[in-house]
């Protein structure tokens, strides 16, 4: 007989043969800055999660230094939003500001910026919006400006999440025209139109508001398409690549790990809301059930995981080795 249960006998042979590991190292925490002063909001959809202001922020800031993860991938909320996402590219606007904050008092903090104009649109969509449409072509321009000014504040890494066609290939030549040649571009490459965002646009405050992201985030029924958006994104100048959200495709991050380039996934907002939910009414146990997820993702072959649960495992992974 077979006796797939001599390596299971202890938890010692186990640990022996453990085929994945999550490292923090591979761990990037989402962060919520908000224009403004003294504000540490609660958002109520992701209990543990809060928006903070820049003068606030230290809390947050020391927890990730000291925490051993990697960095932080930044969002900001604006105070005025307009129809042309000017916030975005304002080189005094509150991501800017945040990022050279950090970098100045948090050095050897990673700082990824996240791409996007939805949390700077009036109407919340991810691009410049005519008649109701979502225009590609006039949103590169934008996207392309908001990444210099990202990357003039001293973002370490640009994460594009627009799902625009063609935005890598703009935001690298405007990265480099601009002496960013050594800055990398993290691209949302395979972003599913999912639920699961919806705590996040709670948080950010960047609903749409009329229709919804299926004219340019993918269907979540297509695995060969998310191949193709990847494949284009190296294609076009990408170094990292992303599949978001994480667990309901993990076939997705699977098929993506072997494509030769870092691959990352993105826990999102529902699907750290469903476990602290289901956590706080005691149907789960918290730390078992995020551990047993991350390492689902990282099994599944992503490099990189950004995920709301990041402080919390880097201290239960202190505590389980
Ligand atoms: C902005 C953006 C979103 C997320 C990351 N960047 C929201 C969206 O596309 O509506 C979602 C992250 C999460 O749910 O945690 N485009
Ligand atoms: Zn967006």
């Amino acid at each position: 007989m077979r006796r797939f249960r001599r390596l299971r006998a202890n938890e010692q042979m186990r640990r022996l043969v453990r085929e994945t590991h999550i490292e923090k190292s591979r761990l990037i925490y989402p962060l919520f800055m908000e224009e403004g002063e003294n504000i540490k909001t609660p958002v109520d959809s992701m209990p543990g999660v809060y928006r903070y202001s820049l003068d606030r922020a230290d809390e947050i800031l020391k927890e990730v230094s000291d925490s051993g993860i990697s960095g932080v991938l930044l969002f900001g909320i604006p105070k005025q939003k307009d129809d042309f996402a000017t916030g975005a590219y304002a080189d005094n606007g509150i991501t800017q500001k945040a990022i050279r904050y950090i970098k100045q008092q948090y050095p050897d903090m990673l700082v990824t910026a996240d791409v996007c104009l939805c949390e700077y649109t009036s109407h919340g969509h991810c691009g410049i919006v005519e008649n109701h449409k979502i225009l590609n072509d006039r949103t590169l321009p934008l996207l392309a400006k908001m990444a210099v000014s990202l990357a003039k504040a001293g973002a370490d890494i640009i994460a594009p999440s627009d799902m625009m066609d063609g935005r890598v290939s703009a935001i690298r030549s405007a990265l480099d025209e601009n002496g960013f040649t050594d800055i990398p571009i993290m691209s949302y490459s395979a972003k599913f139109a999912s639920v699961y965002y919806s705590p996040f646009r709670d948080a950010a405050q960047s609903a749409p508001c009329f229709g919804d992201r299926k004219t340019y985030q993918m269907d979540s029924a297509n695995g060969r398409e998310a191949l193709r958006e990847i494949a284009d994104d190296i294609e076009e100048g990408a170094d990292i690549v992303m599949v978001k959200p994480a667990l309901a495709y993990l076939d997705i991050i699977s098929r993506a790990s072997d494509m030769g380039i870092p691959l990352a996934a993105y826990n999102v907002s529902g699907e750290y809301a469903m476990i602290k939910a289901a956590a706080q009414n005691g149907w789960i146990d918290e730390k078992k059930a995020v551990l047993e997820n991350l390492t689902a993702i990282r099994r599944a072959g992503a490099d990189i995981i950004i995920t709301y649960h990041a402080l919390d495992a880097a201290k239960w992974l202190e505590e389980s080795v």
